[in-house]
């Protein structure tokens, strides 16, 4: 039987990927669509502006999209909740629906808490044992767990396998990101060609911080962060979808750029799970020109981190691109690939 979710902040550019996602999943059944109140009472096809280059699937078309209430009836029987809220909603209403359901957040504002899990399911899935922690510290049945900053996504799927393989020393992450990024806010600036913004709110801080919670290890009943430096520079750059990231990494036991790609090539944990939003993490590419969003972005259906032009360094050991389509793997298929996992492995 499948497991029935809502999705809060369904109306909002990640919102409507977990639709898109969730619509005819085979694990899932999408039974509640919740945004604010000016969208409560219309159809879903009504109160969303759908940027989707896929149409909206017709099976959401004419459900009522109900106000975000944890207390209204819809959610009753509802045991998984996917959230895209803006941060300090999802600060105020997560809590509320963790009480007796899953809440799996693409949100920050509770990523960096010690007893909730950042996961990304390739990389750090035995955080996953922070839930009963959880649980024991809030006095909640249902728990929250969160999926990280989209850049941070991509930095840290490719550096996992550096990582396990030489360690790590310094890594330098300069971003291109693209606009779907910044929300409904983020739309109007798809017009301003010729232009780069140099600034994204709280954008390095997420990813100095969020990438040594998730490369940190389980140890104690707690998460030990990593200890290796990070350093980041993020730039907003006119793409639709698609980041790019420049990536410097300096390992422990030094490596070869010829090396990397062999750790990243085999780089495939979770493959044997039949994880129905599972992709192949890393895909590299040859040619000297790409990753690039337009051509590259939807490659595993947009799941697949796409890495180019690994070669030498002369300050670190190696450097290298890496794109990830940032509204699916570096958001709403993030969370659904970490309710994917718990569901098959741990509920
Ligand atoms: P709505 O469309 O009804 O405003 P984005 O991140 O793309 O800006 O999307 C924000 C999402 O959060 C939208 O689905 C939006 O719904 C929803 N939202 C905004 N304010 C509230 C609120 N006060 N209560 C519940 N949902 C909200």
């Amino acid at each position: 039987m499948k497991i029935k979710v809502g999705v809060l902040g369904a109306t909002g550019l990640v919102g409507q990927r977990f639709v898109q996602l969730l619509a005819d999943h085979p694990m899932f059944s999408l039974e509640v669509l919740a945004a604010s109140e000016r969208s409560a009472g219309k159809t879903y096809k009504e109160a969303c502006n759908w940027y989707l280059s896929e149409g909206m699937p017709e099976s959401v078309k004419d459900m009522t999209v109900i106000k975000t209430d944890p207390k209204a009836k819809e959610f009753e029987d509802v045991d998984i909740v996917f959230s895209a809220l803006p941060s300090d909603l999802a600060k105020e209403l997560e809590p509320k629906f963790a009480e007796d359901k899953l809440v799996f957040s693409n949100a920050s504002a509770y990523r960096m808490e010690e007893d909730v899990p950042l996961i990304i399911p390739e990389v750090n899935e035995d955080h996953f044992a922070l839930i009963d922690i959880q649980r024991d510290n809030r006095k909640w049945d249902g728990a929250i767990i969160t999926n990280p900053n989209c850049s941070t996504i991509c930095l840290c799927i490719t550096l996992k396998p550096i990582m396990d393989n030489f360690g790590l020393e310094s890594v330098f992450v300069s971003t291109m990101q693209a606009v779907s990024g910044a929300g409904y806010n983020g739309v109007p600036s798809m017009g301003i060609l010729d232009n780069i913004i140099p600034y994204i709110k709280k954008e390095e801080e997420k990813m100095e911080t969020e990438s040594l919670k998730i490369l940190g290890k389980f140890e104690d009943n707690k998460v030990k962060f990593a200890d290796f430096k990070v350093s980041a520079s993020c730039h907003r750059v006119p793409v639709i979808d698609g980041h790019l990231e420049a990536i410097f990494v300096k390992t422990s036991e030094g490596a070869e750029p010829e090396e990397i790609k062999e750790v990243m090539e085999k780089f495939d944990p979770l493959k044997d799970l039949d994880l129905p939003t599972y992709a192949k993490p890393i895909v590299i590419k040859e040619e000297e020109d790409r990753p690039q969003p337009r051509l590259d972005r939807n490659t595993g259906k947009g799941m697949s981190i796409v890495v180019g032009r690994i070669r030498k360094d002369k300050i670190f050991d190696v450097k290298y691109l890496a794109l990830e389509h940032n509204t699916i793997r570096g958001a709403a298929g993030a969370s659904v690939l970490n309710a994917e996992l718990y569901v098959k492995k741990y509920l």
